[in-house]
C-alpha cells in the first residue's frame, strides 16, 4: 500500500497567517490583530475584507475607533477618510495614504500577509 503523499507548504505560503474568524468580523465589522508586533485591523466593508494599520497617518489616532460608511474609514480624531480599495485619505489632507495589507479568507477564517507588514511604510 502507498503512503499518502506528504502535505508541503510552500515557502511562500507560510507568510500567511490566520487572525480572525470570518464571521466575527462580519458581526464586529472592525476587529483589532497584532501580527508580528504590528497592530492592523481588519474591516468588513460592502461585503469584503480590508486589513490596514491601525493607526492614523495623519496624526496617531487610532482607528479601530472610527466609522464605516460608503467603502470608507472615518478617522474618529479629525473626520478625514480613507477610501478602502487603495488606502487614499480625503482630499485637502496631508499625509500618506492608509497602508492597506493583503488577505486571504480561508476555512471560515481570515488569513493576513504576515510578510506584507513587515515592510515599511513609503
Ligand atoms: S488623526 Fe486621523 S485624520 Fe487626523
Amino acid at each position: 500500500m502507498d503512503k499518502p503523499p506528504a502535505t508541503v507548504v510552500a515557502p511562500e505560503d507560510q507568510q500567511w497567517i490566520p487572525v480572525c474568524g470570518l464571521s466575527r468580523l462580519i458581526s464586529q465589522a472592525i476587529v483589532c490583530v497584532r501580527v508580528t508586533g504590528i497592530d492592523a485591523i481588519l474591516i468588513w466593508s460592502e461585503g469584503r475584507v480590508v486589513a490596514c494599520e491601525r493607526i492614523c497617518p495623519h496624526e496617531q489616532a487610532d482607528l479601530s475607533r472610527g466609522h464605516l460608511a460608503a467603502g470608507r474609514l472615518f478617522c474618529p480624531r479629525h473626520a478625514a477618510s480613507f477610501d478602502l480599495h487603495n488606502g487614499r485619505m480625503s482630499y485637502g489632507w496631508p499625509g500618506r495614504p492608509l497602508r492597506l495589507f493583503p488577505v486571504r479568507i480561508g476555512n471560515d477564517q481570515v488569513w493576513i500577509d504576515a510578510n506584507a507588514m513587515k515592510t515599511p511604510a513609503n
